[in-house]
């Protein structure tokens, strides 16, 4: 019988400082009962852990990676090159740059090594979660209802707006 509670996707970031931002990726995991687990890594600051997460993610059974960083943004690219499991990246809002650099930094991969980059901060991490659940979803027929169920709950809530 398959492990309900093993995790498929990884909630990484580069610093507990991002857990503000990326709460919304896991909390969306959540309401979606995707098994999921959340973990502070750094490329630079702890590049031997990152690198062993990663080489060992597939193995472990991850599915999709989320990694989230801010500044010199190299964690998605880091991960992605120890593994081919999908990595969905998401650029912190940096207080000189406003997350310009974290964006570039992160969606700039060169050919051969990908990293689907998400928009800066929570609108990003809400996607990169819908996104892995999307992933998830091509494969599991209740992901693929629940997905379909939020699109339907969300149209009707922007139908149902009105304006002063
Ligand atoms: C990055 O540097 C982190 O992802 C974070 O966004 C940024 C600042 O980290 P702290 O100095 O707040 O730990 O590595």
């Amino acid at each position: 019988m398959a492990d309900t509670t093993r995790p498929l996707v990884a909630v990484i970031m580069g610093s507990k400082s991002d857990w503000e931002v990326m709460r919304t990726a896991s909390d969306t995991l959540e309401d979606f009962a995707v098994p999921h687990e959340n973990r502070v890594l750094s490329a630079h600051r702890t590049p031997e852990l990152t690198a062993e997460f990663a080489s060992q993610a597939e193995a472990n059974g991850l599915e999709v990676i989320i990694a989230a960083a801010g500044g010199a943004a190299h964690l998605a690219g880091v991960i992605a090159a120890y593994t081919t499991l999908p990595v969905l990246g998401v650029p912190m809002e940096s207080q000189s740059l406003k997350g310009l650099d974290s964006l570039l930094s992160t969606v700039q991969m060169p050919g051969g090594i990908p990293v689907g980059t998400l928009a800066i901060g929570k609108p990003g991490a809400k996607n990169a979660a819908l996104l892995a659940i999307a992933i998830l979803a091509n494969h599991r027929a209740e992901l693929r209802e629940k997905l379909h169920r939020f699109r339907a709950e969300q149209k009707k809530k922007v139908m149902n707006e009105t304006l002063p």
